[in-house]
């Protein structure tokens, strides 16, 4: 049961004319903007640094989005004794006026609305559907967590006749906050505020390929009133700053979403206790997946196919909860496979501002090229049911794109049905019986998002006991959860830490205390 009187921000509804002008208005306002150089924010103060780099788009690698100062060792130990020295003051300030602050930062973001996704458009080349509801989750996590923090705030009363027992929390510290590129305004929200408004003080982070966005996000929250030093933003190389950072002796807890690979890295090393340091770091870490869908012979086969088509293809497979697995139960398997196969054939391959687009380029060429190396490995572990051309719009200039690619009978050992691949590619793979498909849908080191589609109230309910994943969808897409509604994460090699957007997360930034009087 919900416990606030919280309501999710509206999406835009682009069938309104208004709606479609605003959008190229707001194309209009942000283009003269590109190109320019983004600084770090270190202590209430931009600062120039001795290296940059340059953040492109990805559907036209040929714009400059933004010059990116990236900070250095040296940059970060400053933000961090910034950041150390405005902690007293923040955990001291009320939180209903921390809650504020985030109600505010929420304001301006819906009426930015459009001006933030054409950043995310252009940054990462995410079309401008799937950006608009990533601006609503970024507003509905502000309004969630301020929420939350004041229903928190309330404590536990446990007293008993002749002795009060009173439970709170209080803040950790330092909260360093590491960003991935593919929900680059939601994900890098979410994380930012809930340890702003727990009373940390934040040292963020973000992906390299998105920080034009993440300075968006800064400016929201300097204009809603954050304090000096409360929040520094601090673009700069994951690798070595970042990694420097998850060792420091001064840093308390680390949210990091991001690829398993390095957040398996930050979990070891914010393990690693520090000269001088006096406590244990919390680490949440949000991890990948390679998430299956499961369709079974009782299910509604066009339901499916959509299903299958939305969670796999969009933002090109870029989503951690993104279906890279369609596990079909043999007497269906033709059937889906010939339907799945045609109705990918409709989806138009092209630049995220492109009005027919539904499939847009992968973020970098890094990715690309990574994608593509695993469509060469499927063609010799499996066979290719579709590999489409990329881009098939009209007026596409060179991007990092890749057409949606289906591989049928693939095994399910297959490193194309292991692997986390992050790209518009799916692994077909039949199944004899339920039991059988869910044993497949298991059989990985991931436990994020799953899907089911069956009318068969006896495997709907063996799934729901036995599917290992954070987050189960039946007859639905399996990605776009939403905030106080789905809360979101995983579990096994998916992430460590608890769900984002729901009741729990916000304990996490927190430490418990217990003070029991003798009256
Ligand atoms: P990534 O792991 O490459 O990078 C994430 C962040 O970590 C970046 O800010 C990067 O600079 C930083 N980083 C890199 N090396 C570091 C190090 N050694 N120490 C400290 N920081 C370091 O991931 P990505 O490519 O940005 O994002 C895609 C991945 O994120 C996918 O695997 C996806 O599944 C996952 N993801 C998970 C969720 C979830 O909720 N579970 C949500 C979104 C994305
Ligand atoms: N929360 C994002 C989704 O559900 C990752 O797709």
């Amino acid at each position: 049961q919900k416990t606030t009187s919280f309501k999710n921000a509206s999406d835009t509804d682009f069938a309104q004319v208004v709606n479609r002008e605003r959008a190229q208005a707001a194309l209009k306002t942000v283009r003269p903007q590109l190109g320019k150089t983004i600084l770090p924010y270190i202590n209430g103060e931009f600062v120039e640094t001795a290296e940059s780099i340059n953040s492109v788009n990805p559907s036209d690698p040929t714009e400059l989005v933004a010059k990116i100062g990236m900070a250095s060792i040296e940059q970060a130990e400053t933000a961090l004794n910034a950041a150390k020295a405005a902690f007293p003051g923040w955990k001291a300030t009320p939180p209903t006026e921390r809650a504020r602050i985030l109600r505010k930062a929420a304001d301006l973001m819906e009426q930015r609305r459009p001006e933030l996704s054409v950043w995310v458009m252009l940054e990462v080349g995410k079309e401008l559907h799937q950006v608009d509801a990533e601006v609503s989750e970024a507003i509905d996590f502000c309004r969630y967590y301020a929420d939350e923090m004041e229903r928190l705030d309330r404590g536990h009363n446990y007293d008993i006749a002749g002795e009060n027992n009173r439970l709170s929390y209080q803040p950790r510290g330092i909260a360093l906050v590491i960003s991935p590129w593919n929900f680059p305004i939601a994900i890098t929200t979410g994380m930012t505020v809930a340890a702003l408004v727990t009373g940390n003080c934040v040292i963020l982070k973000p992906a390299e390929a998105s920080t034009a966005i993440a300075a968006q996000l800064m400016q929201v929250l300097i204009e809603a009133g954050i304090p000096q030093g409360v929040f520094q933003f601090l673009p700069a190389k994951g690798s070595t700053v970042g990694a420097h950072l998850v060792k420091h002796k001064d840093v308390h807890m680390i949210a990091f979403t991001g690829s398993q690979e390095v957040g398996c890295q930050i979990y070891a090393n914010a393990a690693q206790l520090q000269p001088g340091q006096k406590h244990m770091k919390r680490v949440i870490a949000e991890m990948g997946g390679k998430n299956a869908v499961i369709v079974d012979e009782s299910s509604d086969l066009d339901q499916a196919v959509q299903g299958v088509v939305d969670s796999a293809f969009g933002y090109s497979g870029q989503k951690c909860s993104a279906c890279s697995r369609a596990i079909v139960l043999e007497p269906v398997y033709d059937a889906f496979l010939e339907r799945f196969v045609e109705a990918t054939k409709s989806l138009h391959v092209g630049p995220a501002d492109h009005p027919c687009t539904k499939v847009g380029p992968v973020v970098d060429e890094t990715s690309m090229k990574r994608i593509q190396g695993y469509i060469a490995t499927g063609k010799q572990e499996a066979k290719v049911a579709l590999e489409m051309l990329a881009p098939n719009v009209s007026g596409a200039k060179e991007g990092y794109y890749v057409g949606p690619t289906i591989f049928q009978d693939v095994a399910p050992t297959a490193k194309i049905a292991q692997e986390e691949i992050f790209g518009p590619v799916v692994a077909v793979i039949k199944a004899k019986t339920f039991q059988e498909a869910l044993d497949i849908a298991n059989r990985t080191n991931f436990a994020l998002t799953g899907g089911l589609y069956s009318r068969t109230p006896s495997h709907i309910e063996q799934a729901m006991a036995e599917f290992e994943v954070g987050n189960l969808y039946i007859n639905r897409n399996t990605t776009g959860a939403i905030v106080s509604r789905q809360p979101f994460g995983g579990f096994k090699l998916s992430g460590v830490g608890s769900k984002a957007g729901g009741p729990d997360y916000l304990i996490q930034f927190l430490e418990p205390r217990t003070i029991t009087e003798n009256v």
